[in-house]
């Protein structure tokens, strides 16, 4: 306020006299000084208050390194992004162990209620089929390969839909007497218009039955004890699970296949896979790759020198092997 009062005066003064009056012009600039620094704490102040002000985002984590950022614009020199895998920090340095994860998952995301329990509610049962299983190469000769070679305890899946692949991994565990439980990861929304295909999966106001319809599936195969959904984004679920400490010996990944979500998908559940865990996945050739799922595993095995190994459709990453 006092800086608007006094500038067109002193402006005026200053016009007139520069050149002649030397005193003067030393003292305009001290007035000057003055002028700048009122200016310069009322910036701060502004900065202040408005720091105070504003919602208290927690702060984002220290960069390992500093990002180096270029000084001109025609730069043709590539920015250097060297913690771009970095996906979140250290998971629990305690396991879960394999035989609480079902319940540990039941507690922390469900209020310690199955979701089963009571199951189906009725405003959906008169929705439901009471079977209704579509796949994509859900029943390949990959998961028996794997499921035989890992004997998995804990296997996270990361795209579920209506559990063709989740009911065939429990019906091939339980017949090679494993004792796993499969953690379903999967919004359970498909994809924006995947009702105009499945035509047959009803909504409730807008919310698409498919959780529902999958939970009615598991439970006519019988699959309820081994079959645990988590509803929710692959990535918060796996950041949660990373949190938790929930590690699994088997890894299958299918939910987005555009590169940026099978890249995020990849990098995190890499994360929580037990030392020789392996981590599988689909559409490596299907016409879906050029969306972007070959990329990233190609990308992410680049950076972490992992050899990829390829069974039908699907691409394996065995952490136990290196190149
Ligand atoms: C190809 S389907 C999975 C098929 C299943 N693995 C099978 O073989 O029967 C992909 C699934 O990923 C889920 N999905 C896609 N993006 C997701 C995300 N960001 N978070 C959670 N689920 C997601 C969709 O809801 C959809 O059910």
């Amino acid at each position: 306020m006092k800086e608007d009062k006094l500038q067109p005066h002193h402006h005026h003064h200053h016009h007139h006299h520069h050149r002649l009056l030397l005193r003067r012009l030393a003292a305009f600039s001290g007035n000057n000084l003055i002028r700048h620094m009122s200016f310069i704490l009322l910036l701060a102040l502004s900065f202040t208050f408005g720091y105070f002000s504003a919602p208290q985002l927690p702060s984002p984590p220290p960069l390992q390194t500093p990002i180096d950022h270029p000084t001109t614009t025609t730069t043709t020199t590539p920015m250097v992004i060297p913690d771009h895998d970095r996906f979140s920090t250290r998971c629990a340095a305690t396991p879960v162990p394999s035989k609480l994860i079902r319940q540990t998952i039941i507690n922390r995301l469900f209020n310690g209620s199955s979701p089963y329990y009571n199951f189906p509610p009725p405003h959906v049962a008169h929705l439901l089929r009471p079977k209704r299983v579509k796949g994509w190469g859900s029943t390949g000769s990959v998961f028996e390969t794997l499921i035989r070679k890992v004997k998995p305890r804990t296997i996270i899946e990361l795209g579920t839909f209506l559990g063709a692949s989740a009911i065939h991994m429990a019906e091939l565990a339980t017949r090679l007497g494993l004792k796993t439980q499969i953690i379903c990861v999967d919004d359970f929304r498909g994809w924006p218009g995947f009702q105009t295909r499945f035509t047959d999966i009803g909504s409730v106001n807008g919310d698409v039955m498919l959780m529902y319809q999958f939970m009615q599936n598991v439970v006519y195969f019988n699959a309820t004890g081994s079959i645990l959904p988590v509803p929710h984004s692959t990535g918060s679920a796996l950041e949660a699970l990373c949190e938790l400490g929930v590690f699994a010996d088997l890894i299958e990944v299918d939910a987005g296949h555009d590169f940026h979500s099978a890249w995020s998908d990849i990098n995190r559940a890499y994360k929580l896979l037990r030392p020789g865990g392996v981590m599988f996945g689909h559409d490596y050739f299907t016409a879906a790759d050029e969306r972007g799922v070959r990329r990233a595993v190609k990308l992410f095995a680049g950076v972490k020198g992992l050899r990829i190994r390829t069974d039908g459709q699907h691409w394996v990453i065995d952490s136990a092997e290196s190149h």
